[in-house]
Order: structure tokens, then sequence, then C-alpha cells
């Protein structure tokens, strides 16, 4: 694979103003998230969830591409077609998770380390076979008294920068995610700080393993306050701390920022991703991009609940929500555009 088909694969996943569809929960998430819902946490139910999601009439209009886990990507719909071909048909490119999950970091209380280094080279070969062409890792950085720590940060941003490079080496883009989590007091100010600090350590490591930053999607939070700070700032002005953040410690040849949506609600993550192209698209120098899970999926998972009877509704649900984003990167995207849904409810 060459430099300019990484190139070109990192930009085919932010063209058109659509954006990426997380849907590689680990199946402990997947299932506390059925738990919640009443839907047998079984893998039958797991793969026909996960058919609905890939089967939505019209995803392609706001989707480029779709991370899929291991579970999923070795899957088949019910009549037998394999997932990744139903995507590929669909005109969607189909990515995969590769981490192995954040675990206790040593020496460090409250904080993670995401695992997965040891054999990746091997895996990331299975799943280019697989037809996988983009990959994902996941680094969590908490907030909180005396955290996040330098060792916790280094050690994050390291592993980032191995698994990046490995995925070029293989001919797969690599997105590139810590995420700063939203759970605490924090304030935005703090969020920004730690969000900054954070950015700057993982680009870091990044140049010294050699990755090409043309061929790679940065996967950020949003700059927020904590799920439990009493001042929750407003939609405008998440969108100037989040993009004068980026403009600070993000180089200008990454192609892409596809945010994460960390437990937003979708109307407000589609708010604030509008917000910020409508005050920065024409500056910014990457395009300001989706790849939200929950923020997309919730309200279809809700409507569906393990029911087939559900099906058409949770997809017309799931299609409204990457219809939104779509509106948000174009700064189209209006409250209005939430209660004109029809046949949803
Ligand atoms: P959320 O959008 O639900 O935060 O998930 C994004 C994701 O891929 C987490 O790794």
């Amino acid at each position: 694979m060459s430099t300019q088909e990484l190139i070109d694969i990192a930009r085919a996943m932010v063209a058109d103003d659509k954006g990426l569809l997380a849907m590689d929960e680990s199946n402990p998430t997947c299932n506390k998230r059925f738990a919640w819902l009443g839907i047998p946490q079984t893998v039958e139910y797991r793969r026909a969830y996960r058919e609905l999601i890939i089967t939505t009439p019209g995803l392609r209009e706001s989707i480029n591409g779709v991370i899929l886990c291991d579970e999923t990507i070795r899957e088949k719909k019910k009549d037998g077609t394999p997932f990744v071909k139903v995507i590929n048909v669909a005109g969607i490119i189909p990515g995969i998770k590769v981490d192995a999950g954040a675990k206790e970091l040593a020496g460090h209380p409250g904080e993670k380390i995401t695992e997965g280094l040891d054999g990746l080279r091997d895996r990331l070969k299975e799943y280019g076979q697989l037809g996988a062409h983009f990959a994902k890792w996941r680094a969590v950085i908490a907030v909180g008294d005396g955290i996040p720590s330098q060792g916790c940060i280094e050690a994050n941003a390291h592993a980032l920068a191995r698994y990046a490079a490995l995925c070029q080496e293989a001919g797969m883009v690599p997105i590139v995610e810590p995420e700063v989590l939203m759970d605490g007091e924090h304030t935005i100010e703090r969020c920004c700080e730690i969000t900054e600090e954070v950015l700057r350590t993982v680009f870091s490591h990044l140049h010294t393993q050699r990755v090409l930053m043309e061929g790679m999607i940065l996967k950020p939070n949003m700059v927020v306050a904590g799920l439990t700070c009493p001042r929750q700032p407003e939609v405008d002005e998440v969108a100037d701390a989040t993009v004068e953040c980026l403009l600070r410690a993000v180089p200008s040849d990454v192609p892409g920022i596809a945010f994460l949506s960390g437990g937003q609600s979708g109307e407000l993550a589609s708010a604030r991703l509008n917000a910020m192209n409508v005050r920065f698209k024409s500056k910014a120098p990457w395009a300001l991009s989706f790849s939200f899970a929950r923020a997309i999926q919730q309200p279809a998972l809700e409507i569906w609940r393990g029911e087939e009877a559900n099906l058409l509704r949770a997809q017309r649900a799931l299609y409204h929500r990457a219809s939104c984003n779509r509106a948000a990167r174009r700064g189209e995207y209006t409250a209005a555009m939430e209660s004109s849904v029809e046949g949803i409810q």
C-alpha cells in the first residue's frame, strides 16, 4: 500500500460532509446497554442489532465508514451475506477497533492504560484480509483530584503512537482516540487544559514513531465541563473552546477530526458540532467531523428493544441522527430538524 493510498482512505473517511458511525462496542459494553433496555444479552441479539444498523436504508448519505469490533467483522446477515460485503455494497468503508480495552495502570490509582499492542501486527494483517481499511484505538484519560498524571498521559500517548505506526505499516488508516472523560465536576477550562496537554503529548509521540499525519484521523473529545460541574457551558462556548484547543495542538496536515460523543445526548452532540462548523469551517485546516456511537445509536436502540416489529422505526431513528450530523457538518443543523421526524415515535 502506497502512502498516497493511505492518504486517500483518510480523506475518504471525512469527505463530502459525512462522518463515521462507531458500532464497535465491546461485548460487555453492548450487553450492558442491552440489559438496561431488557434486551437479551446474546450473540444472536448483538448480531441482529448490528444487522439493523448496517442495513439502514440511506445510511451512506451521511456515513462514510463504520467501526466494527472483532465479533461483528466476522458476522453475517440472517440471509448469510457477510457484514463486510453488505457494508461495501452500501458504499461505506469498513473499519475495526483493535485495542484490547483499558486496564488499571500500575502505580496510578484511578487511571487506565489501553492494552493490545502484543500481536497487533498479525491481527492487523488478518483484519486487512477480512476487509478493514482503517482501525481504531481508544485511550481513556480520567479527570479528578491529582489526575491525570504525567505517567498516564505518556503511557497512553506512547501506545497510541505505536498502534498508529503499525496500522500505517499494514496499509490501514489509524483513528487515534485519546478521550478525556466527561465524568466529574471539572470545569470546561480544566477540560481544555487537559485536552491540550494530552493532544500535545500524543502528537509528540506520533512524530517520534514516524506516523504520517496525512494518513491518520484524530478522534478527540469535545472540550466540555464535567457532567456534575455546576456551570454547564453554552453550545457556542463549547464550540470555541474545542476548536481553539485543537488549533493549538493538532498539526494542520491531519485531514480530519472526528469527534466522539462521550455520553452527550444526540441533540447536544449535533448542536455542538454544528456550532463548530458554523464558526470555524472556513478557517480550520482539518474537517470537523463525527465518529459517534451513542449520539447516533441510542434512540434507535431504545426503539428497537430487541423486537423485530420495531426494526423499521429504529432504522428511521438511526438514519435521522446520522442526517442531523451531516447537516451539522455543513452548519445547517437546527433544533427544528428534531421535531420534523415523521413516524419515529
Ligand atoms: P461515543 O460516541 O458513544 O462516545 O463512542 C465513540 C467511541 O467510538 C468510543 O470509543
